[in-house]
C-alpha cells in the first residue's frame, strides 16, 4: 500500500521534499515526461492520459495518489475521483485563499490550462481582489529542460512579471509546482511575499493516507514516462529530496 506522486516532470518533487520533512516512508514518484508540459495539452487528452497513469500506479500498489501538479488537479481530479473510487486522490491548488490574508493585489503564476479551469475561476471569485495572472506558458518547460540551471527560466519570468511589479502586489501565488524552484528568486529579486500550496498538500496527505504508508526508511522510487530520462530523473530526485532513490 503506497503513496504515489504524479507530475508532468520534476515539479512535484518539490512536494515530495516537503513530505519528507514531516514523514518517512517508501513513496512512488511518476514524472510524466512524455506528456510534459501538461499546461499545453487539451483537457480531454490530459484527463484520458491521467486515467492511464492511474492504472499504472494501481498496478504498482498505490493506495493514495497525490496530483503534485496544479494543472492535473484543476483539469482532472473530479474525473479521477469519480472513476477510481478505490483510491484517495490528494490535489494541489493555487493557494489563493491564504494569499487573501495579505493586503494588496494577487499575482498568480500558473499554467494557461490551470488559469482557465472552473476550479481556479471559482477561487478567484471569492476574494474581491484584483488577481493578475501573467502569461507563464513556457516557464515549466524551461525549468524542466535546464534544472538546476534556472537562468533562462528567470529571464522568462522577469519579462512576464515586469508590467505588474508596480501594481501593488501583496502576494505571489506559486500556482505550479515547477515554479517552486523559483520561489527564493521571486522573494529576493522582486521583494515580494510568496504563497505556495504544498504545505497544505502535505497536511491533507497526512490526514487521508493510512499509517502503513508511512514509517521505515526514506526511499523514493521514481519512474520517468520517457525511458531515456530515467537516469536524469533519479539524479534530480536525489538532489531535490535528499533521500535514497531507486527505480520502480
Ligand atoms: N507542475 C505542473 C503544475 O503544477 C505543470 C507543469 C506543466 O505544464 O507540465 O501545474
Amino acid at each position: 500500500m503506497k503513496i504515489a506522486f504524479v507530475d508532468s516532470g520534476i515539479g512535484g518533487l518539490s512536494v515530495v521534499a516537503k513530505t519528507y520533512e514531516k514523514k518517512s516512508g517508501e513513496f512512488l514518484y511518476y514524472a510524466d515526461s512524455d506528456y510534459m508540459p501538461y499546461g499545453a495539452l487539451t483537457e480531454t487528452v490530459l484527463k484520458d492520459h491521467l486515467a492511464k497513469v492511474t492504472e499504472k500506479l494501481l498496478k504498482a500498489d498505490a493506495k493514495v495518489i497525490v496530483l503534485a501538479c496544479n494543472t492535473a488537479t484543476a483539469v482532472a481530479i473530479d474525473y479521477l475521483r469519480e472513476r477510481y473510487k478505490e483510491i484517495a486522490f490528494v490535489g494541489t491548488e493555487p493557494a489563493l485563499k491564504p494569499a487573501l490574508c495579505f493586503d494588496g493585489n494577487i499575482l498568480v503564476l500558473a499554467t494557461p490550462l490551470t488559469l482557465k479551469q472552473k476550479r481556479f475561476l471559482r477561487l478567484t471569485e471569492e476574494g474581491k481582489r484584483q488577481v493578475i495572472a501573467p502569461d507563464c506558458s513556457r516557464l515549466a518547460y524551461l525549468i524542466e529542460r535546464d534544472y538546476p540551471d534556472l537562468t533562462a527560466a528567470k529571464r522568462f519570468l522577469d519579462n512576464a512579471v515586469a508590467p505588474y511589479l508596480d501594481c501593488g502586489i501583496g502576494a505571489v501565488v506559486i500556482g505550479c509546482t515547477h515554479y517552486a524552484y523559483l520561489e527564493d528568486y521571486i522573494q529576493k529579486n522582486y521583494r515580494l511575499r510568496t504563497v505556495s500550496g504544498s504545505a497544505g498538500v502535505v497536511r491533507q496527505l497526512c490526514r487521508v493516507a493510512p499509517d502503513v504508508c508511512f514509517g521505515g526508511e526514506k526511499l523514493l522510487r521514481v519512474k520517468s514516462g520517457d525511458e531515456s530520462g530515467q537516469k536524469l530523473l533519479e539524479e534530480r530526485a536525489k538532489f531535490v529530496c535528499g533521500v535514497e532513490v531507486a527505480p520502480f
